[in-house]
């Protein structure tokens, strides 16, 4: 290859370099910790909005424990099995909220990327 030739090619090559993202604080706001889920922003308005009318501070209706803490969800998701109870399939007496109907499966994804961003508290 001519030496010429090569110009035209390494003026492309810089043009596109350039284009690239390369600040640093865009590139943190990419970081995926950075949109994780949270207890405080996003599981505590779906604990509350579906589970807290039995599971209240003084548990209801023959519910075992509340589940309006921090700590008492995240105890439910470590040792209670909270994600299997809101995964299982209308119909099966052991789904949570009990009596149904199941939680829509987007509400589900979300407590289920908490437990696997780490269960966050805020
Ligand atoms: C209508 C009342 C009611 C609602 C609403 C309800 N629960 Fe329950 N929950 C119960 C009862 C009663 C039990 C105990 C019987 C059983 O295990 O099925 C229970 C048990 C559980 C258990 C098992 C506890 C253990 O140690 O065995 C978990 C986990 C649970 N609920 C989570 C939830 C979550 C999460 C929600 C909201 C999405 C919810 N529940 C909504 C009544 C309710």
């Amino acid at each position: 290859m001519k030496l010429q030739n090569l110009f035209p090619l390494l003026l492309c090559a810089s043009i596109f370099m350039a284009c690239t993202n390369d600040n640093p604080e865009t590139l943190m706001e990419d970081m995926p910790n950075d949109n994780a889920i949270t207890y405080q922003q996003n599981v505590k308005s779906i604990i509350d909005n579906n589970c807290i009318s039995c599971h209240a501070a003084t548990p209801r209706n023959g519910a075992p424990m509340s589940l309006v803490t921090y700590d008492q969800v995240k105890n439910a998701i470590q040792n209670r099995g909270l994600l299997n109870r809101i995964s299982l399939n209308n119909g099966n007496s052991l789904l949570m909220p009990q009596g149904g109907p199941r939680l829509p499966q987007a509400t589900i994804d979300i407590v289920s990327q908490w437990q696997q961003d780490g269960l966050l508290d805020q």
